[in-house]
């Protein structure tokens, strides 16, 4: 209890409450001598309720003053031995931050061996085990599903995790990189570049046509033109950055446009908005918070959400496409090393929210990147009249 400002709290808190069990003993002691009635004579109370309930004046059970005495004493006994009195500690020195530290401990000892084993085990064949299932749903649901909802399919903003729509990638490595440092999407604002109001309007009609979702044909082929300015990042034909074979988008988190999943939603509306404001979107890291080991499960989990209908074949990939396994052998062979180095020197070795923090960096230096590469002048066809 060291969240005190000043003392007086502290001693105001203890005051009222020894104050308060010093007033109660004093009622209950007056009371017990209660008058008790004299031989015949009945102490008959004058009021009446309800034409002819009435009562008498009767002292305490004695097993009810019994009890009063009984809590008291428990009551002093208890704030002598833990907290309760303003920041006095207690005889006992107990904490309930040490509690917990305690129970986790206790825990995670007894989970330490099931963890290892599977770690050992591969992915997908860990996703076959119901233990490691049930294990990966309720770490799920205690620490996911209030972004990606119980069933991981998500909201506005928040992916889905159970189709094969990926901003990161669906191979397991990509998920497990996602769960232990987190992500962050950033799109710079587009306005500046766009220019008019018509600019945006047409550059959004012609990601609604990429997937032939509805929109205006003509607004569209206006729009074409200044899709230069998103290509850095989505790719010329707005298949997204993971689609990116040169890797110079790797990690960026730039979402497909040419199919009928949104992120954010399919309208001229929304996606003016986002054109308009930008977007910054925030995977909190994990890794510090839960550990690598129950990550490792939790990945399985996550990968096994994307299952074919009927057939219940996990529709995921188990392996990185060619092009990108030497990159996210490198990056994960990085990781390894900082941790391995923190170790040395005996630092932390969950690197969570240094790698959270290198993760953002890295998108904003190529949004910084996409955004100089990008010629300003808009032609002045793409603006409406
Ligand atoms: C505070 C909200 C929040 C919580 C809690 C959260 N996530 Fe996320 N998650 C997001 C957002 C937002 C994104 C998208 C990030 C982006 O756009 O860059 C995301 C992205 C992801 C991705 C990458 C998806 C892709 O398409 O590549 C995975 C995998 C994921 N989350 C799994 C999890 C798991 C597992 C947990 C629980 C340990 C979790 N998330 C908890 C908000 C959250
Ligand atoms: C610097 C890279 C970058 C550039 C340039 C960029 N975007 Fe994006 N865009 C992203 C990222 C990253 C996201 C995902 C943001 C998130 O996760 O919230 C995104 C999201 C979107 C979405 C939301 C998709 C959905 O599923 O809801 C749309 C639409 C979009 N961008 C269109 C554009 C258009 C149009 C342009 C050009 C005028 C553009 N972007 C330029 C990186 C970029």
């Amino acid at each position: 209890m060291s969240d005190f400002k000043s003392q007086f709290w502290s001693y105001w808190i203890a005051a009222i409450t020894i104050g308060g069990i010093i007033y109660c003993m004093i009622i209950l002691v007056t009371q017990i001598r209660a008058k008790t009635n004299k031989p015949g004579q009945e102490d008959l109370q004058p009021h009446v309720w309800d034409d002819d309930l009435q009562e008498y004046n009767n002292p305490m059970p004695r097993w009810w003053v019994f009890m009063f005495f009984a809590t008291t004493i428990f009551g002093i006994a208890y704030l002598a031995l833990y907290p309760g009195l303003g920041a006095y500690k207690g005889l006992r020195n107990w904490t309930s931050a040490n509690e917990y530290e305690i129970e986790k401990k206790e825990f995670s000892d007894k989970a330490a061996p099931l963890y290892a084993q599977f770690l050992k085990t591969p992915i997908p064949e860990l996703a076959e085990n119901p233990e490691a299932m049930k294990l990966g749903k309720r770490m799920f649901e205690n620490n996911c599903a209030q972004c990606h909802g119980l069933d991981g399919k998500g909201s506005k903003g928040f992916p889905n995790l159970t189709d094969s729509d990926w901003l990161y990638g669906g191979f397991p490595k990509a998920i497990e990189v996602s769960l232990l440092g987190g992500r962050n999407g950033i799109m710079p604002s587009q306005a500046a570049s766009l220019k008019t109001p018509g600019a945006i309007n047409d550059v959004a009609n012609y990601v609604l046509s990429l997937s032939s979702s509805p929109h205006d044909a003509t607004a569209a082929a206006r729009g074409k033109t200044s899709f230069a300015l998103c290509a850095t990042c989505h790719m010329p034909d707005g298949k997204g950055s993971l689609s990116d074979k040169s890797l110079a988008n790797f990690g960026v988190g730039a979402p497909n446009l040419t199919d009928k999943t949104w992120l954010y939603g399919g309208s001229v509306k929304t996606i003016t908005e986002g054109i308009n404001a930008g977007r910054n979107n925030v995977m909190p890291a994990w890794e510090c918070a839960l550990g690598r080991e129950p990550l490792y499960v939790l990945t399985a989990y996550v990968w096994q959400l994307n299952r074919e209908e009927g057939t219940g074949k996990v529709l995921n990939p188990t392996e990185a496409p060619d092009y990108m396994v030497d990159e996210v052998n490198k990056r994960i062979a990085g990781l390894d090393a900082q941790r391995a180095a923190a170790k040395e020197t005996g630092q932390s070795t969950c690197l969570a929210t240094s790698l959270h923090e290198t993760i953002r960096k890295q998108n904003e230096l190529a949004a910084a990147k996409a955004l100089k590469e990008i010629v300003p002048a808009t032609p002045a066809a793409n603006a409406k009249p």
